[in-house]
């Protein structure tokens, strides 16, 4: 286990792993990095996948970041993904925050490569899409949990998240939204945690993604 993280960590700082995927959104941990006080806009934390480590290293410690903690940076204050009731939301899929309009003014957002990839025979590792084409897109999912009011993402169990949204053949595109339906209750003042789950459909190296985010339902009819 150990020996695992350390190679991961070796592979990372060498650069061999690249290329994962995560949801991007300000409502994100993590979105400024992993740097106490440092808004790194090239921050790349997110992607780390959560394959093969043991449940408790990536979700009651450090809740979906391989390395190191993300749930010591939650979101800005007031920074939720905003969940219409009846309506939908988007993110920004990409591989880094450099590329997606979160940072340097969007200059290094990443192309949509659906059409260049769409005749791909092989599974399409660049960005990491672990599929060979649209149609075989493993699809991604959100999940809510209302149980984390106080801003406590460890009360946020797998227990009490409940999957409420799922996008087909994703990730594809950078911009991704999603469904909400009519009926998501609302969350309590402070917000829900939300989470972004990706595992892929076995193309190239099996994975598993996840990541929290601070949301909220807009417009909410029902409690
Ligand atoms: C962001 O980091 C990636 C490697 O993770 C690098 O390829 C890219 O050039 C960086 N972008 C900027 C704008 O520094
Ligand atoms: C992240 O950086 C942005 C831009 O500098 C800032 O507005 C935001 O408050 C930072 N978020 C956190 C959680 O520090
Ligand atoms: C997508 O990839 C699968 C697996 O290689 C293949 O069977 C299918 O024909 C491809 N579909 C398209 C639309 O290219």
């Amino acid at each position: 286990m150990q020996s695992n993280l350390r190679l991961l960590t070796l592979l990372i700082n060498l650069g061999l792993v690249h290329a994962h995927m995560a949801a991007w959104h300000r409502g994100m941990y993590c979105l400024n990095g992993t740097t106490p006080g440092v808004d790194n806009e090239n921050a790349s934390e997110a992607v780390r996948p959560v394959y093969q480590l043991p449940k408790s290293e990536w979700w009651s410690t450090s809740f979906s970041c391989a390395l190191p903690s993300c749930d010591e940076f939650p979101p800005a204050p007031g920074d939720f993904i905003e969940l219409p009731a009846g309506g939908s939301f988007t993110v920004e899929i990409a591989g880094n925050r450099g590329q997606t309009s979160l940072s340097y003014g969007g200059k290094y957002i990443a192309n949509d490569l659906a059409d260049d990839y769409s005749e791909s025979p092989n599974c399409i590792t660049s960005p990491n899409y672990h599929t060979q084409n649209k149609t075989t897109a493993a699809g991604t999912v959100f999940a809510i949990s209302y149980q984390a009011s106080e801003c406590d993402i460890k009360q946020v169990t797998a227990e009490n998240l409940v999957v409420f949204t799922v996008k087909y053949h994703t990730p594809w595109n950078r911009l991704t939204s999603y469904n909400v339906p009519a009926a998501l209750p609302a969350c309590p003042d402070d917000g829900c945690h939300c989470v972004w789950g990706w595992v892929p459909n076995h193309c190239g190296q099996p994975n598993m993604y996840m990541h929290p985010y601070k949301c909220k339902v807009i417009g909410a009819t029902s409690s």
